[in-house]
């Protein structure tokens, strides 16, 4: 057996034994993937499909559900003992999938034990702990990545280009709609489980300089859940633009649709309609500039509409999963951070805070400095009802 191989088994964990003595020097990233949930295994499998990564360790809490995970003649060890994991020195990364609420501690102790780092949505809880995390992954220089999932999605990407390529101008406006007949979630609001998704895609769509400046929400639980189960959110963006987001759990039709208005297109991107998922709008409205009317045409409106082509860019089909886990292997190998960093997380982080801050105010529109909801207790603040429906239930 090669000197770097893990052999023996502790109580709680599962070593499989190495089919060959003969072993190649191994030029693969050693990963280890903890938690074993619902989200977790698709980390796993993404892992496994790539060719940078080596999974050595899945762990769980709970040992059956990692056990069940990777089957019977999987080569993939598992444990309960995640301080295990990180004294393995063939691990070099771990990708976190546990509760936000554990995302923090497991981090921090992998990048103190030298691991880079790829932790799901959110990124911590609180600010203060993404704060940290990014400092410590600077300070050390490991990768911290953080898996805004649609931003890996080609989809998504092309808006990108097309946005920061200039092709629709000046951003005018986004709205998003993300709504189903959702798992009301046990520990989070309905912000908290799907506006992740719709504000990393804002961030990561929006062209450098052009930013949210302030969040004002609303939100409501009908049914008495005890959490918000219905969420609009209203972004103030630096360049003047409102962003809007609707997250609802209470739709029995699903919607995933997102405008990004330019001063030349428009993108309009409907996730359930794979034969066009995207399409580009030259389609809007201008507004003539007084001085550059004639008097003879003064009196007429202003405003002019513009009925141009819309075309749908062929998109090619892909895993967005193995996409990160692609970047999040590319980034380590070049020592660079990946598009979706640990600032990346920070700031959805504040975005998600100063929403909570504003449900709390009653939809007053709050700052996005920084500071918003750094001295809440998060957890009371992510699950708490919004203060118009306290009264209602109450009544
Ligand atoms: N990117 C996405 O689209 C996406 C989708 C779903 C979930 N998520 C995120 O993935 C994370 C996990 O969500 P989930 O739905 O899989 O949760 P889950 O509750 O189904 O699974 C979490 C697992 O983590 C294990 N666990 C908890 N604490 C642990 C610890 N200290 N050490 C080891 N294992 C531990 C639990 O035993 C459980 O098996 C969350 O942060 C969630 O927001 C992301």
């Amino acid at each position: 057996m090669g000197s770097n191989v893990v052999a023996h088994e502790a109580p709680g964990e599962h070593v499989p034994t190495p089919g060959s003595t003969e072993q190649q020097p191994d030029r693969r990233i050693g990963l280890a993937v903890i938690g074993a949930g619902y989200w977790g295994p698709n980390l796993v499998r993404n892992a496994q499909q790539t060719a940078a990564l080596r999974l050595h360790w899945l762990c769980d809490l709970d040992e059956q559900r990692s056990r069940k995970v990777l089957g019977e003649y999987s080569t993939v060890a598992s444990t309960t003992s995640y301080e295990r994991v990180l004294a393995d020195e063939r691990v070099q990364a771990v990708a976190i999938a546990t509760p936000a609420g554990a995302h923090h501690r497991l981090a921090r102790a992998a990048l103190e034990a030298g691991k880079h780092v790829l932790v799901e949505k959110p990124i911590t809880t609180t600010v203060e702990e993404a704060a940290d995390l990014v400092a410590l992954a600077e300070e050390r220089g490991l990768v911290l990545m953080c898996d805004h999932t649609f931003c890996y999605t080609p989809v998504v990407r092309r808006i990108r280009e097309l946005v920061h390529g200039g092709e629709i101008g000046d951003v005018q406006f986004f709205d998003s709609v993300r709504i189903n007949l959702g798992l009301v979630q046990p520990d989070v609001d309905v912000l908290w489980d799907l506006a992740p998704h719709d504000l990393s895609i804002l961030d990561f769509v929006l062209p450098p300089g052009v930013e949210p400046v302030g969040v004002s929400a609303q939100a409501a639980d009908p049914i008495g859940a005890g959490r918000a189960c219905v969420a609009y959110l209203t972004l103030r963006l630096s360049n003047g633009a409102l962003a809007h987001c609707h997250v609802n759990w209470l739709s029995p039709t699903k919607v995933r649709t997102t405008l990004i208005g330019g001063s030349r297109r428009t993108l309009v991107w409907d996730d359930l309609n794979p034969q066009a998922r995207l399409a580009v709008h030259d389609r809007g409205v201008d507004l003539t500039p007084p001085d550059e009317l004639t008097d003879a045409i003064r009196h007429r409106a202003l405003i002019s509409y513009r009925v141009g082509d819309v075309v749908a860019p062929a998109l090619v089909e892909q895993e967005a999963l193995r996409n990160v886990m692609g970047e999040f292997a590319a980034a380590i190998t070049e020592g660079r951070a990946p598009l979706t960093d640990g600032r990346a997380g920070l700031r959805v982080l504040r975005l998600l805070h100063a929403a909570s801050r504003s449900l709390e105010l009653g939809g007053a529109t709050v700052p996005v400095d920084g500071t918003a909801g750094t001295a809440a207790d998060t957890a009371a603040l992510i699950t708490r009802q919004p203060a118009t429906q306290q009264k209602a239930v109450a009544r």
